[in-house]
């Protein structure tokens, strides 16, 4: 059975990049092939209680000031555990996996807006996660404003209507946002094969269509009998 192929979806909070998983999510299933989506953090039972403790704003209340290596060694446990619950045995199944942020996001975050710089992001990925690397990386990068915009209203909204905060690191300054869109270019720059950037402001349905040509491009059309199975994140 050969390896399924691992895409992944980078950019900053509000960048559009959930929308467009889901969207080629949707789009590889009904072409007949098997699809598992998941998110970063969480995706797994323990994943999903260090999301809580990671982004909701109230953690630091009760734990104290979370310092920017414990975060990222959290960021990576979260990983390991979804490497080797789901993707792993994703990818050796053949199947598709779609994951919303992998460790460009500890690179450009922990590395660039913590400032703890790649090199030590870079080991640690070697070190946690064998090294595994996604076959093709989508970063949505529209200008820097319209992404803070767009993600400090919609936190604003969630904790008015569900009572749900996943906003701490919405709260950070806007040179911390800059140093995190430096950092995605440079990935970008640096692992051009890999790694497809998409600026500007184009449309939803624009950028939409333009991941499916470079994703078609890329993958094998899928064997006849249509299968479906999504985690969903
Ligand atoms: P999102 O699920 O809405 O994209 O939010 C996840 C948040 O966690 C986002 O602010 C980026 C942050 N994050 C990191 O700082 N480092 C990481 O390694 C990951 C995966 C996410």
């Amino acid at each position: 059975m050969p390896r399924g192929y691992f895409i992944t979806f980078e950019g900053l909070d509000g960048s559009g990049k959930t929308t467009q998983l889901r969207r080629l999510a949707a789009t590889l299933t009904e072409q007949g092939h098997t699809v598992v989506s998941l998110r970063q953090p969480g995706g797994t039972a323990l994943g999903d209680r260090l999301r809580s403790v990671l982004l909701d704003s109230r953690s630091e209340a009760a734990l104290g000031t979370i310092s920017p290596i414990a975060e990222l060694t959290l960021m990576f446990a979260d990983r390991a555990q979804a490497i080797a619950e789901i993707i792993a045995p994703a990818l050796a199944a053949g199947h598709i996996v779609l994951c919303d942020r992998f460790t460009d996001s500890s690179e450009a975050y922990q590395g660039g807006g913590r400032q703890l710089g790649s090199e030590r992001i870079l080991a640690m990925h070697a070190a946690v996660c064998d090294d595994l690397q996604p076959d093709l990386t989508l970063l949505l990068l529209p200008p820097l404003d319209a992404s803070l915009h767009r993600a400090r209203r919609r936190n604003h909204r969630s904790i008015q209507s569900q009572g749900t905060d996943e906003n701490r690191f919405e709260r950070e300054s806007d040179e911390f946002y800059s140093r995190i869109y430096a950092k995605y270019q440079e990935i970008a720059a640096r692992e051009p094969q890999r790694v497809v950037s998409i600026e500007g402001n184009d449309s939803i349905e624009e950028i939409q269509r333009y991941i499916h040509r470079i994703v078609a491009e890329r993958i094998p059309p899928a064997p006849s009998a249509p299968a479906t199975s999504m985690l969903e994140a």
